[in-house]
């Protein structure tokens, strides 16, 4: 058995149902935050939270500048529910674990998936500090045999063969490029193709002179999964990275090394713009 730490539909839904007795917010969107963007989640109002190592069967993150918490509360008067932290497959947890929140959140109510992360820039144009709204993915790993989805499916979260062909909504893109046009950063966004891999360690030269020739322009080490499980339970997903360093194709390449504290860094610096980005995306939402 490949996910041998089998999260059933029941198992699930028992999570769900933790937060369902506890709180008499039913969101309709759900926000998770990449590395150094936890701070998206401090626009929300009228928040209640639960911790991770309280949540029964709920893992717990690892990773440095992941706080661990499920907060519930409003948005621009939407009704959502952020994750502060999420589950990367380098932590040693299996991708149906990694994105195993997502389906919670699909048993709590929710409808829209706001996914965040923080990625390299492949794209020579991409400047540090710059937005990628994700308009398509490569699942590498799962080129490679690796999938949430492996192992029986459950057709009470999807189907069997999911298709991948919409997996980023295109109303939500076309929103994001009203939403950055309203507040005159086209300079710094751009749309592209992400791409997850395992990590933790970030890629060598040849690595990523390769993911460029595939036609990457961003590389992370999380949300694909998370989107192939959104888009089996057909959530509407958006999803966008923060560039928070450039990749060096070349080996007299001027680029520094990436590192995780000049990804939290630059999280951290860029976190204002990408709160306003993920607000008026959700206000726009809430008038459709
Ligand atoms: Cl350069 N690679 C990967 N895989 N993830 C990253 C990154 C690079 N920069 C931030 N996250």
């Amino acid at each position: 058995v490949i996910n041998e730490e089998n999260y059933s539909y029941e198992l699930i839904k028992e999570i769900a149902d933790y937060f369902l007795e506890r709180t008499s917010i039913r969101p309709v969107i759900g926000i998770i935050c990449g590395s150094g963007l936890n701070s998206l989640a401090d626009h929300i109002t009228d928040i209640q939270a639960f911790d991770y190592k309280d949540i029964p069967n709920f893992p717990v993150s690892t990773v440095e500048g992941h706080v661990g918490r499920m907060i519930f509360g409003y948005l621009e008067g939407m009704p959502v529910v952020a994750m502060q932290g999420r589950f990367h497959y380098y932590e040693g947890y299996p991708l149906a674990k990694c994105s195993m929140p997502v389906r919670v959140l699909k048993l709590v109510g929710i409808k829209y998936l706001f996914a965040t992360n923080a990625a390299g820039g492949l794209n020579p144009k991409y400047k540090v500090g710059d937005i990628m709204i994700v308009r398509d993915h490569i699942n590498i790993m799962g080129f490679a045999g690796n999938s949430p989805l492996q192992g029986p499916n459950d057709p009470r979260f999807g189907p069997r063969f999911p298709p991948m062909t919409n997996a980023y909504d295109r109303h939500l893109v076309r929103k994001a490029r009203k939403v950055v046009r309203e507040m005159g950063i086209e300079n710094d966004v751009h749309e592209g193709v992400y791409t997850c891999l395992g990590g933790p360690n970030y890629e060598t030269v040849a690595e990523l002179k390769m993911l460029r020739i595939m036609g990457v322009d961003a590389v992370g080490m999380s949300t694909v999964h998370e989107v192939i499980t959104a888009r089996h339970c057909d959530l509407t997903v958006f999803a966008f990275s923060l560039i928070t360093n450039k990749c060096a194709t070349d080996y007299d390449s001027s680029e520094e090394d990436a590192n995780h504290e000049e990804v939290v860094m630059v999280g951290k610096s860029r976190q204002s713009i990408c709160g306003e980005l993920m607000c008026r995306m959700i206000r726009d939402l809430a008038q459709d």
